[in-house]
């Protein structure tokens, strides 16, 4: 059993849950920083120029965004909103946007260090708002993985990046164009099942080969590599955790072997991981208040899917826990809902769980990237409130709840 899935701070939690309204996301910044270090740390010891971001979409909160700036971060933006953020917090970001407007390119030019493009095509729009010196491509490596097959973002079914027979192309069009820095992006999947952790340095080895192709048909060589992010973490008890220093060292051997075989200068690395930075440092929080015997026992919590989408759009597991008002040895098989009217809105089916009663408090783990900001509003549900533990041990409040006014604060009523 791993206990980096178990893990849940309980004893906060009860406290948290007697002072503040459930539902509620809470952070736990001792873990979110550990995961800064070890992540950050595993690659400086094998590439000591090497610059992590952080996915902006995981988690957009501006106090969680300033504790991971902190520990050396920048910003991986992909929207106008986020880039807006990361320069209100003074973080340096790399924009990869996708299909990508004329507009946005405008918003988010001026406010990211670095672009990014998807593909040839956005050139004209980037040219006409004035080339930047420095431009990196998106490239599909023509692979991917993730653990899903919407997860999967590089092969032929993916929307994202220039195939990477076409790669030269676009390098050779923007350098025409006046860039004079280039760099190198892929992303091509999410959540990539742990027992591929050979897999980034197999797709690191792949890119070299596109770097070299890029070389000599152009001649022009690339400065840095964003292999983007990706790096799975386990959400059921049974699977293991990625061993980052594996993942940063198999890397480092490829680049040792690659740039020896092609003749290649050292490209920087760059990386930008979401959910393995602060999945495992957040909880969704909420408590019993309808117990139904259907065909199935389904236990109605105060939070649904509308707050954590994961399980609803793709099936996710989420690990539950639960923090009973009266200890009971007696366990059950039950499914977790919420009140949003779909029938996805099931957290978890089927669960073998401590027998609930009303009033208990039940934990999804995992909820610290890539669960609010999945999170809408539909049936008109609000958002809810996050909280953080601070490392001193205190709480507090680093987002308060909507109000049904936030909702209709764009319509004149
Ligand atoms: C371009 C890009 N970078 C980084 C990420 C972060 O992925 P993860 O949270 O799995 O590390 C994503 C996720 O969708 C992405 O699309």
């Amino acid at each position: 059993m791993n206990e980096e899935v178990l893990y849940f701070p309980k004893e906060d939690i009860v406290k948290a849950t007697d002072r503040f309204q459930t539902p509620f996301f809470l952070y736990e910044e001792k873990k979110l920083r550990s995961n800064c270090q070890i992540f950050r740390d595993s690659f400086k010891k094998y590439f000591p120029d090497f610059w992590p971001l952080y996915a902006i979409k995981a988690n957009n909160n501006p106090e969680i965004l300033k504790i991971i700036s902190s520990e050396g971060f920048g910003g991986d933006c992909s929207s106008e909103s986020e880039a807006w953020i990361c320069e209100k917090l003074g973080i340096e970001t790399m924009y990869t946007g996708n299909y990508t407007t004329k507009e946005e390119f405008e918003f988010v030019k001026n406010k990211c260090l670095i672009l990014n493009l998807d593909d040839l095509s956005m050139l004209g729009a980037v040219a006409e708002l004035g080339m930047p010196e420095t431009l990196s491509f998106r490239i599909n490596p023509g692979v991917g993985k993730g653990f899903n097959k919407d997860n999967v973002f590089a092969g032929p079914d993916a929307k994202y990046g220039i195939p990477f027979e076409k790669a030269y192309e676009a390098y050779q069009k923007a350098r025409d164009l006046g860039v004079k820095h280039f760099g190198i992006h892929m992303m091509t999947g999410t959540n990539v099942p742990l027992e591929e952790s050979n897999y980034f340095a197999n797709i690191v080895e792949k890119l070299f080969d596109i770097i070299a192709d890029i070389k000599e048909k152009s001649g022009i060589e690339i400065e840095f590599m964003n292999i983007g992010g990706g790096f799975g973490v386990p959400y059921r008890p049974e699977e293991k955790s990625l061993d980052m220093d594996f993942v940063a060292k198999s890397i480092r051997e490829v680049f040792d072997k690659k740039c020896k075989e092609l003749n290649l200068k050292e490209p920087r690395l760059l990386a930008e991981p979401g959910r393995w930075i602060s999945a495992n440092a957040g909880w969704l929080i909420g408590k019993v208040h309808i117990i139904k015997d259907s065909y199935k026992k389904f236990v109605g919590v105060d939070f649904s899917s509308n707050d954590m989408p994961r399980p609803a759009i793709y099936g996710a597991y989420h690990h539950v826990s639960v923090i009973k008002t009266k200890e009971t040895i007696e366990k059950e098989t039950v499914s977790i809902v919420g009140r949003i009217c779909e029938n996805s809105d099931q957290l978890a089916r089927d669960r073998e769980l401590p027998k609930l009663d009303i009033g208990d408090i039940v934990v999804i783990h995992n909820c610290g990237g890539h669960a609010y900001t999945m999170g809408h509003n539909y049936n008109g549900r609000l958002r809810r409130a996050e909280y953080l533990i601070e490392e001193n041990g205190n709480f507090r409040k680093i987002r308060r709840a909507e109000t049904i006014e936030d909702l209709y604060k764009t319509c004149e009523i």
